[in-house]
């Protein structure tokens, strides 16, 4: 590209992201395409206008100067990040093996746990057949990667991005190479995806365990990111919820050293913060019917 020739790339890896329209993109898988590619680029027109984009896309983001800003705020990011207290208990209390450990066992291999499971998968799989099936899902949090075969139902692609180590070294171990998942580490607030890089952003049990203004900044990051809408989970509240946390609340404050972190919304305060950031409430499902607080909804944008 630099060289300022025409370029053909397969749409594979990272490679659509670094031609992003600054080139021809074939299927890695069809060597017609390929050929087709190759012989539109006899035409001196086309070969001459294609040169000249690679060149200025890879002037504009591959120089030395711009490669070296990147990396400088990449660093500033990661002692930011330091810096900055924990604002919530999910962010740090995965990072521990143990706990990984407890959340597959405890969590969804208990006999309680698969019924639990099966109560989410049959939410998830309703509301994701409200939105269309895509090309891109990103699974933010992607955990140990376990939804993974269920969106791959829906989408082509699925970029599972989570901020702990151990959480995605088990997603590796368990997904990688059947599935076409991609593992990265990221924070939820600061995505390392472009705007409307991907179709929907698929976010599940992170939402109940996010204060408001947490809340808010994630939900603001997955808008930027996505061009369609979101399939996520909350914690919603109704009468009868709203009294069982009530109550749960009560008890752990009164256990000694326990501490909450537990942020239901009222439907109507969940319908005034989509439509402020620009979603319409699409579809919605509960995780084992009305009694428990996890709801499943597709956010649609919008603009969509
Ligand atoms: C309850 S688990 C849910 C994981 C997955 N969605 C699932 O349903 O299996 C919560 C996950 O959120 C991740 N997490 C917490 N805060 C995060 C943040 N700010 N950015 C990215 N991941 C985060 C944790 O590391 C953990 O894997």
């Amino acid at each position: 590209m630099a060289c300022g020739l025409p370029c053909i790339g397969t749409a594979s890896g990272v490679i659509p992201e670094i031609l992003s329209g600054a080139g021809l993109l074939v299927s890695p898988s069809a060597p017609a395409a390929l050929a087709e590619a190759i012989a539109q680029l006899l035409d001196p027109d086309r070969r001459r206008h294609g040169g000249e984009a690679a060149r200025q896309r890879a002037l504009e983001r591959y120089s030395n100067q711009r490669v070296v800003e990147k990396q400088l705020e990449t660093y500033s990011q990661a002692v930011e990040e330091r810096r900055q207290p924990p604002g919530y208990s999910a962010r740090t209390r995965y990072q521990d093996a143990a706990e990984v450990q407890l959340f597959e066992t405890v969590r969804y291999r208990s006999w309680l746990g698969r019924m639990r499971l099966r109560g989410e998968q049959a939410a998830v799989r309703r509301v994701l057949a409200a939105a269309p099936a895509v090309e891109r899902i990103a699974d933010v949090p992607c955990g140990i990667g376990r939804w993974a075969p269920v969106l791959r139902e829906r989408a082509e692609r699925i970029f599972g991005l989570d901020i702990s180590w151990p959480m995605l070294a088990r997603a590796r171990a368990e997904q990688a190479g059947r599935l076409p998942l991609a593992l990265a580490r990221a924070e939820a607030e600061r995505l390392p995806l472009a705007d409307g890089s991907v179709d929907i952003v698929f976010c599940f049990a992170l939402m109940k365990h996010l204060p408001p203004e947490a809340k808010r900044a994630v939900l603001a990051e997955f808008a930027r990111v996505s061009r369609r809408g979101l399939v996520v989970s909350f914690a919603l509240f109704n009468p009868v919820t709203y009294l069982r946390w009530r109550w749960t609340m009560w008890r752990q404050r009164r256990s000694a050293g326990a501490t909450v972190h537990s942020y239901p919304l009222w439907p109507g305060e969940l319908s005034a913060l989509a439509g402020e950031l620009g979603f319409r409430v699409r579809r919605r499902a509960g995780v084992l019917g009305w009694l428990s607080l996890e709801k499943v909804l597709y956010l649609e944008k919008a603009t969509a």
